[in-house]
């Protein structure tokens, strides 16, 4: 999602049997590039701490945390915190 000069990825995923190829941080460069290409300055993003998946690829790229959002996702007991990321461009 695309507002002025910001970008915030809502959501990217790669099927299971897909994962740890390399298509998540190859999809991810394409996503940076898309937002520098629209002018963007700076490229969020939301993340579950117990993510360590995805938050080795956005700590590996550049990403660093800017805040927490409390209670920000549905988890399996109560909710769990969300991580805010931002990558400038
Ligand atoms: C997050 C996701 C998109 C990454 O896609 P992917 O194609 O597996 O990612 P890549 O293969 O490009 O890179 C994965 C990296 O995480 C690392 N990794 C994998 N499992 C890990 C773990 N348990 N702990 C730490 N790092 C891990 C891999 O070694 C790789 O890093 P490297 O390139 O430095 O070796 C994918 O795991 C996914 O779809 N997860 C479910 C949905 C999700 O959580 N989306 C993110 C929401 S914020």
């Amino acid at each position: 999602m695309i507002a002025l000069d910001e970008a915030h990825l809502l959501n990217i995923a790669v099927a299971a049997e897909w994962q740890n190829q390399g298509i998540g941080r190859a999809f991810l460069a394409h996503m940076i590039g898309v937002a520098q290409s629209a002018g963007c300055q700076i490229i969020y993003l939301e993340v579950r701490p117990s993510n360590v998946c995805a938050r080795h690829l956005y700590r590996t790229v550049g990403f660093q945390q800017i805040a927490i959002r409390p209670d920000y996702y549905p988890a399996l007991h109560g909710r769990e915190d969300a991580l805010f990321l931002g990558l400038t461009l």
